[in-house]
C-alpha cells in the first residue's frame, strides 16, 4: 500500500537532546530492493488446486493463510515483498521518522511504568527491520532503557529474519551503536514474560480472515473453490452456519449479499497480549489500515507491483490482505480486560506526537535540499489525509500499570 503543538509530559517536551543525532540519521541511506518476479502459473496455485480436488473447497481463511505462509511457497516465505520493486511499501520504508518516533513513545511509556528492568521490546511482523532499526537510533538517546530492554520480534519468514538482523545489526555497527540482545520467534506466546513494549505496522492485516454471506435470511461461509475451467472461484458452504459474531457492532440489520469479515488470528493475538499484561505490564501499538467502525462488506484484496489485483489470480505471488476492524478488537481487547486507547488516524496520532516540530528541527540546516525534499515528501505521505493519514489508523492497547500513553490524549484536534 501503502497537532501540530506542544503538550505537557509529551514526547515533544523531552527537550531537543538528540535532535543532532536524530539529523544525522535521517539521511542514512536504504538498500535498493529487488524487482519481484512475474509467473503465468506457480506452485502453489498447482498445491491449493490439488487440494480442493482431494478434499474440497477451501475456507476463504484457510486459502489466506496457504498463500501468505504456505511453508514452501508462501508469499511472505518465499518472496520479497517491500520496497519500490516490490508489492507495497511501508510506513517505516518512507520516512525515517516513523520508527524514530515509535521509539520515543516506548522510551516515555518505559519511563511513565517506572523504568522496569528485564523489559521486551517486542515487534510483531517487522518486515525488513526499518522500524526497529530507526526505533532502537533514536531510543538510543536513552541509554538505560536500551540496557534495560531485550528487543524480541515475531517473524515467521527465516529470509525476513535474515534480512532484519542485518539491517539492524548493519545499521547500528555503521553508526557505533550498541543495541540489545535481538530474539526470534514464530508466535507471541514464545516471547518470555516481562513488560512489554510491544509494535505492530501492518501485522494484523496479514492475519488471515474468512468471511460469512446473508442470504435468504441464513450467513453461509465463504469458500475458494475451482469453476469449470479449474479457475479458483468464490463459493457458498452448502450449509448455513451460525450467526457471525459481532452483528450487534454494526449500525444496520443484514441485508441480501452482506458479507461480514471475522479474523480468528487477531482473537488469538488479543488472547497473548491480554495473558502478558495480566503478568506484567504492557503496552502496545497496532498500526493498519482499516475501519473504525463495524460494517459490512468485503475488502479481501491483492497488491502486486503496487497495483491492486484479483486475490485469486496467482496465489503466492501477491499479498493478499484484508482491512482491520478496529471496532472489534477495541471490543474485544476491552473484554479481555486491556485499556484501549484509540483508534486515532495515523496523521492525528503522528501529529500528536509531534512529528512536523520534530521534522522542523531535523530540516533546520539541511545543505541536501534533495534529500530534504525527498524526506518532506515522505513525510507528507505519511500524515496526508489522501494518503496514509487517514486510512491508516492506530490502537493503543495497554495493561498493568496503566501509564498515560503519548498520542492519545490530544485535547485539541488537529487543525490541519
Ligand atoms: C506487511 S508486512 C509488515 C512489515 C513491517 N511491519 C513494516 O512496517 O514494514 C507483514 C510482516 O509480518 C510477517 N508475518 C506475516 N504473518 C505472520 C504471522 N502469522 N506470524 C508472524 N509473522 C508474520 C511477515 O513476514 C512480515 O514481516
Amino acid at each position: 500500500m501503502s497537532g501540530k503543538r506542544k503538550k505537557g509530559g509529551d514526547l515533544t517536551d523531552k527537550g531537543d537532546d538528540g535532535v543532532e543525532e536524530l539529523l544525522g540519521a535521517l539521511f542514512e541511506g536504504r538498500g535498493a530492493q529487488q524487482p519481484a518476479s512475474l509467473e503465468a502459473d506457480n506452485p502453489l496455485a498447482i498445491k491449493l488446486k490439488a487440494r480442493i480436488e482431494q478434499a474440497g473447497p477451501l475456507s476463504l481463511h484457510d486459502y489466506m493463510e496457504a498463500c501468505l505462509g504456505d511453508p514452501e511457497f508462501g508469499y511472505y516465505i518465499a518472496r520479497e515483498p517491500f520496497g519500490r520493486g516490490g508489492d507495497f511499501i511501508t510506513a517505516p520504508d518512507i520516512c525515517q521518522v516513523f520508527g524514530e518516533l515509535l521509539g520515543l513513545w516506548c522510551v516515555q511509556v518505559w519511563r511513565e511504568l517506572g523504568q522496569p528492568r528485564n523489559g521486551k521490546l517486542i515487534e510483531l511482523g517487522p518486515g525488513r527491520g526499518a522500524l526497529m532499526s530507526d526505533a532502537l537510533r533514536a531510543a538510543s538517546l536513552v541509554p538505560e532503557f536500551l540496557q534495560s530492554v531485550e528487543v524480541h520480534f515475531v517473524e515467521t519468514s527465516k529470509a525476513l529474519r535474515a534480512e532484519q538482523e542485518q539491517l539492524i545489526k548493519g545499521q547500528a555497527t555503521e553508526h557505533g551503536r550498541d543495541i540489545p540482545q535481538l530474539f526470534w520467534h514464530d508466535r507471541l506466546q514464545d516471547v518470555p514474560p516481562g513488560p512489554s513494549f510491544l509494535i505492530a505496522n501492518e501485522f494484523v492485516d496479514a492475519l488471515p480472515i474468512a468471511q460469512t454471506l446473508f442470504k435468504q435470511g441464513q450467513w453461509f461461509e465463504r469458500l475458494v473453490g475451482l469453476d469449470e475451467a479449474g479457475h479458483f472461484t468464490f463459493l457458498l458452504a452448502d450449509k448455513p452456519c451460525p450467526d457471525p459474531d459481532g452483528l450487534s457492532l454494526i449500525s444496520r440489520p443484514a441485508v441480501e449479499g452482506d458479507i461480514v469479515e471475522h479474523r480468528p488470528g487477531a482473537t488469538i493475538l488479543l488472547e497473548q497480549i491480554a495473558k502478558r499484561a495480566s503478568a506484567h505490564p504492557l503496552a502496545g501499538l497496532l498500526f493498519d489500515y482499516g475501519y473504525d467502525k463495524r460494517a459490512f462488506g468485503d475488502s479481501f484484496q491483492a497488491l502486486r507491483n503496487h497495483q491492486f489485483s484479483d486475490p485469486l489470480r496467482d496465489p503466492g505471488l501477491a499479498d493478499v490482505t484484508a482491512h482491520v476492524d478496529f471496532a472489534s478488537l477495541s471490543h474485544l481487547a476491552q473484554e479481555l480486560e486491556l485499556t484501549v486507547a484509540g483508534p486515532v488516524t495515523q496523521r492525528e496520532f503522528l501529529v500528536a506526537l509531534g512529528v512536523r516540530e520534530r521534522a522542523a528541527q531535523l530540516l533546520q540546516g539541511q545543505q541536501n535540499m534533495i534529500a530534504a525534499g525527498q524526506f518532506m515528501t515522505g513525510l507528507q505521505r505519511l500524515i496526508e489525509p489522501d494518503q496514509m493519514g487517514s486510512l491508516f489508523k492506530v490502537m493503543a492497547l495497554v495493561g498493568g500499570g496503566q501509564p498515560q500513553v503519548p498520542g492519545f490524549r490530544s485535547p485539541l484536534r488537529d487543525q490541519g
